[in-house]
């Protein structure tokens, strides 16, 4: 186990994938997004809603937007983009590494405007996602990746989205000024340990930038169950495909 302040340290996937498939394997349709924010249910439905008020003005999603949600999970968002909003949008794709938790997503009812692919996140096919997309979301993922990874995945995204679309990424970030490697942590929550690599706000801008995006907008989530820690905090960037 160790905490890296500043000093760049590479993470092992094989140890987050097995984390998800297992999360993912003791849940439902109706349950994975617990799990893979390592919260119980009610918790779990509690920081998505405030995310929901929250967000959704920001993102601005209409009946013809497109929207890429690479490290879906469950399908959090596809559920409140095609099923919960009025009117919903027209089309959803969602990516995760996970197969069983594309597997519980596809579960979900969400009838034809919604698919699912098992893909990682650094090698994304943009030839079965395509192009166009007037929306991408990341939430929650690039701690789990490797600079270069993250690097790689904007860079898809900037491909997908069109010209003028909007990418809402949030992530947590460190508010101690240098970057933070967590290595085997344990959890009680989770009851297993986790790698995660909490970069900071400034990190992010410089990569969305550099892939074509103009922040337009980057703040703190306000709800209190997005800054339960010290050290770090939920932010979300809104960068505008240039
Ligand atoms: C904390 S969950 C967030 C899920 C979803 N974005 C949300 O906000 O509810 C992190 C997700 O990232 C996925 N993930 C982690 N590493 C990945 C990778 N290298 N490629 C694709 N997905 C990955 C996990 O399987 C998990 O679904």
């Amino acid at each position: 186990m160790a905490r890296v302040e500043g000093e760049t340290r590479e993470l092992d996937y094989s140890s987050t994938f097995r984390l998800f498939e297992k999360l993912a394997s003791n849940s439902t349709p109706s349950s994975s997004h617990a799990a893979t924010v390592f919260a119980d249910l009610d918790d779990a439905e509690h920081r998505h809603a405030a995310e929901i008020a929250e967000a959704m003005p920001i993102i601005a999603v209409g009946r013809s937007s497109r929207v890429v949600d690479i490290g879906c999970g469950g399908g959090r968002w596809a559920t409140t983009l095609v099923r919960e909003i009025d009117p919903p949008v027209a089309n959803y794709t969602g990516v995760d590494f996970s197969p069983t938790l594309i597997g519980l997503a596809r579960q979900l009812p969400l009838g034809g405007t919604a698919s699912f692919h098992v893909m990682s996140a650094d090698a994304l096919d943009l030839n079965v996602l395509g192009h166009g997309y007037t929306h991408a979301l990341v939430t929650a993922l690039c701690l789990y990746l490797n600079d270069s990874s993250v690097d790689a995945m904007i860079g898809s995204v900037s491909k997908l989205v069109r010209p003028d679309g909007r990418f809402y990424l949030r992530e947590p970030v460190s508010l101690t000024g240098t970057r933070l490697t967590l290595i085997d942590e344990f959890s009680e929550r989770i009851g297993d340990s986790y790698n995660a690599i909490y970069r900071t706000l400034e990190d992010y801008e410089a990569m969305m930038t550099r892939h074509g995006f103009d922040i337009e907008r980057s703040g703190f989530l306000s709800a209190p169950a997005f800054h339960r820690h010290a050290t770090t905090r939920h932010r979300y960037f809104l960068g505008i495909r240039r």
